[in-house]
């Protein structure tokens, strides 16, 4: 047996099926929060459709709205397990696998969008990105959004945190959350975003948090009398991949997949901007009482759960997003 013969066939065998894997053909399951009007939808179509040029056709995806492969942690997890290829979800039940998300939960951190841009865009990002790609084995491909959350209920317009006494108020499955709305004087309770709607249907929930595009999309102003702009978290919408998944690609398909991540990124966060601007007055036509309080009681009552979680963030990282604005 030539022993240098059998290794460069076997050199050859490996380039070989290289180079076929790098020509697969392939499509992703996608995992969206919202419908196929929002800018959830906005930005993962944007990335399936440059996916789908830079491959010349090889990779595509299929949009799975409204939540139809499971609630946001199941996701998530699913993705780290290998059952879901892609999801956007928001974080809001990251900090149950990695303790530094808990900082898109703490209130009014960051006060633009802008800010929030520079610090996820950097090496603060990239940071927390690794910490869930090692603790989850999900990928952070980009920093999509949400935006900022603000409150609706139905019992009373709140001109101030003292206006939340006695509301029954849902959170996101986050301690830092319930902390929050506890301290604002709310009874609050964490909830999967799958029941919430139910919830303040059945009055079971009179109150919950979201940005008003999806307070728009998932129809909140059937259920819900008040919109209140408190603006009091922002929240980041990460478009994601299995790690198990990515790692499969070639290099090639991985730089393409990154690639069309990075392209409409820009174009998903404009959507939900330009969504947040023209849907205030659009929630106001469908019957909804919109509030603008003054933001400093809001956040004076909060400082307490700041200075109460800032170790288990991270006192680094809490600082610097703080002062991203600035
Ligand atoms: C939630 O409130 O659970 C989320 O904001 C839902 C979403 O990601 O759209």
């Amino acid at each position: 047996l030539d022993f240098t013969k059998v290794m460069s066939a076997a050199v050859l065998a490996a380039t070989t099926a290289g180079a076929a894997m790098a020509q697969e053909s392939r499509t992703f399951e996608v995992s969206l929060p919202l419908g196929p009007e929002s800018h959830q939808a906005v930005g993962v179509h944007k990335f399936g459709e440059e996916l789908e040029r830079l491959s010349e056709g090889r990779l595509t995806i299929r949009p799975q709205y409204d939540n139809a492969l499971g609630a946001e942690r199941e996701v998530v997890e699913g993705m780290g397990f290998g059952l879901i290829d892609m999801g956007i979800t928001s974080t809001g039940p990251m900090g149950g696998f990695v303790n530094d998300f808990l900082l898109f939960d703490l209130p009014y951190i960051f006060t633009t969008p802008e800010a929030a841009y520079g610090f996820l865009d950097g090496e603060h990002g990239d940071a927390l990105a690794a910490k869930l790609e090692s603790e989850a084995g999900v990928k952070i491909l980009g920093w999509m959004e949400n935006g900022f959350r603000h409150n609706t209920n139905n019992v009373r317009p709140l001109n101030g945190p003292e206006d939340l006494a006695g509301i029954r108020h849902r959170t996101q499955e986050s301690r830092v959350q319930v902390d929050t709305w506890t301290a604002l004087g709310a009874n609050a309770s964490p909830m999967a975003w799958t029941e919430v709607f139910t919830a303040l249907q059945q009055g079971v929930m009179d109150s919950q948090e979201n940005p008003v595009p999806t307070i728009y999309d998932v129809k909140f102003y059937d259920v819900q009398r008040y919109l209140n702009l408190t603006k009091h978290v922002y929240s980041p919408a990460p478009l994601m991949m299995g790690a198990q998944l990515f790692n499969s690609l070639s290099p090639e398909d991985q730089a393409l997949v990154m690639e069309a991540a990075a392209i409409a990124v820009p174009v998903q966060r404009e959507a939900s901007q330009r969504m947040e601007q023209e849907l205030i007055d659009e929630l106001e036509r469908l019957g909804m009482t919109v509030t603008r309080p003054d933001l400093e009681p809001f956040r004076e009552r909060v400082q307490p759960v700041i200075e109460q979680w800032k170790d288990t963030v991270g006192a680094e990282l809490v600082e610097a997003a703080q002062a991203s604005g600035s």
